[in-house]
């Protein structure tokens, strides 16, 4: 829980503190470093650099058990997210050292580029996401996230910080169910199992929600989704949560991609490909994260979250390399490759968003291609709209969330690339080359002149190290993002 203190570190006693500082410092800049005193922090190990930490224990001056200072670089070049690293680091160790609650003391901001507002922000953001393990699996597990996190000295007023720490609390509190999710092994969250999980959280947090079966698929033609999904023993399930607060006259549509695990099917993966394809929901898994957070948060439009849940198997049943089916829209595809399974799944379940809901702008999101990982590696994801002020939005969130974004190209003369010579359209293109742009055109094909914008987080959506404020595992990339957008209402 964050908490805002007031303690006077000289008369009231407080267990851990733990101090940001920069390089040079210039303790005076900052009340809780000046109480120290200057021969505090005179040893030479430490210099305040981004990777140095030095622990005091039962210092002069300060009824402290332990001080920890924790370097933030140079002055000038500290950045949001050199705070929020910083605070995953701190937490970190805390956690590791088994403690139960920290104070934090929040840096002069007059010495940041920063405003204060965003680095205190920052700072909670770093020490709620850092504040968290998944260890369901592990019989015994000794480390606890840490019950406190106080902020001392944190500037503005008392009720606009906690508005503040209230909102960020909630939103990371729904990145770290996302990121659960991904990181859960596949046998525990196969379709109807993963359905049942998304609208158990969903409906305690009061959203609408709805789940269409195999059956309800077969009715509604969703040919394409139910293509994917034929060899599995398990079959797909369509997840709709709705937020539609009153007076809402517009609806942001947000669809996932939701393969629990993508063998390939018939075109099977190699072994090293099939290596942490349970992540191949992680598309679904940042949609209804952000939607637990939308109900909370509350934004004045109307939000639907849309995620096709499907296992791609190979079996007896499974849709063979060369099958046509006729999708949801009505355009009949040729399944060149059942590894392009993702598309198949997204243009139907977008397709039926569309006709649907007629949303004012649609997302997705989806561990899409790995082209997409050639192309920007393992931490940015690539963004594809041909609505430029729907792109610069999402590139500003991303900015703001450090969730990093880098916009890539929809040329029109490369849907060439999608022709079928017997069907309407073939999922694969002819040729690897530019993986990622052939299958976002293929996308765009079943959106119709909706606002739209894909988001291929195939890279950015797993890691395999743990991160600064990110253990190994599902990242949660694009909850803060999506939550920041629609704070915006520029998809209006
Ligand atoms: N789920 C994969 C994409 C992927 C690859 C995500 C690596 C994360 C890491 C997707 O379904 C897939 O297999 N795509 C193929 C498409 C190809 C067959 C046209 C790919 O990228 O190789
Ligand atoms: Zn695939
Ligand atoms: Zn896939």
């Amino acid at each position: 829980m964050i908490k805002f203190s007031s303690v006077d570190i000289q008369k009231s006693k407080v267990e851990t503190l733990v101090i940001p500082i920069c390089e040079d410092k210039n303790i005076h800049a900052d009340r809780t470093v000046a109480v120290l005193g200057k021969k505090a922090l005179a040893v030479k190990e430490f210099q305040g650099k981004s990777k140095d930490e030095l622990t005091l224990y039962n210092p002069a001056r300060v009824k402290c058990e332990r001080v920890l200072f924790f370097g933030l670089g140079k002055a000038d070049a500290i950045e949001a997210e050199t705070l929020r690293a910083c605070m995953g680091r701190a937490i970190k160790t805390c956690i590791g050292r088994e403690l139960t609650q920290v104070t934090v003391a929040v840096p002069a901001a007059k010495r940041l580029k920063l405003d204060e507002e965003a680095a205190l922000e920052a700072l909670i953001e770093g020490g709620c996401l850092a504040n968290h393990m998944f260890s369901r699996y592990k019989s015994e597990e000794k480390k606890k996230p840490l019950k406190t996190i106080a902020f001392l000295g944190s500037p503005g007023s008392a009720a606009g910080n906690r508005r503040a720490a209230a909102r960020i609390e909630k939103t990371c509190a729904a990145v770290t169910q996302a990121r659960e999710w991904v990181s859960t092994p596949a046998n525990d969250k196969r379709p109807d199992a993963f359905a049942r999980q998304i609208t158990k959280a969903a409906r305690a947090k009061g959203l609408i929600c709805r789940v269409l079966d195999e059956k309800a698929l077969k009715r509604e033609k969703f040919g394409a989704m139910l293509a994917v999904g034929q060899g599995s023993q398990v079959k797909p399930r369509l997840v709709v949560l709705e937020y539609r607060p009153k007076g809402a006259k517009k609806t942001v549509a947000l669809v996932g991609k939701g393969v629990t695990f993508d063998t390939g099917g018939i075109n099977l993966k190699t072994s090293s490909g099939l290596e942490g394809m349970k992540m191949d929901m992680a598309g679904a898994a940042a949609v209804a994260g952000t939607m637990l957070a939308v109900a909370d948060l509350k934004p004045k439009m109307g939000v639907v979250g849309v995620l096709p849940l499907v296992e791609n198997m190979p079996s007896g049943s499974a849709t063979r390399p060369g099958d046509i089916v006729r999708s949801y829209a009505g355009k009949t595809v040729e399944i060149g490759n059942t590894d392009a399974e993702g598309r198949l799944i997204l243009i139907d379940a977008m397709a039926w968003t569309v006709k649907k809901y007629k949303p004012a702008a649609m997302v997705d999101l989806a561990t899409l291609t790995g082209a997409c990982v050639i192309a920007l590696g393992e931490k940015i994801a690539a963004v594809f709209s041909s609505d430029d002020e729907l792109a610069e939005a999402i590139l500003a969130a991303a900015d703001k969330t450090y969730e990093r974004c880098w916009r890539m190209p929809l040329p029109d003369d490369y849907k060439e690339l999608l022709k079928s010579d017997l069907a309407d359209i073939s999922n694969m293109s002819s040729g690897r080359w530019g993986g990622a742009i052939t299958a976002a055109l293929f996308l765009s094909e079943f959106v119709g002149d909706t606002r739209w914008a894909h988001l291929d987080i195939a890279g950015a959506a797993y890691s395999k190290k743990d991160g600064p404020y990110c253990p190994a595992g599902g990242t949660g990339f694009g909850v803060r993002l999506l939550c920041d957008l629609l704070a915006h209402q520029k998809l209006l």
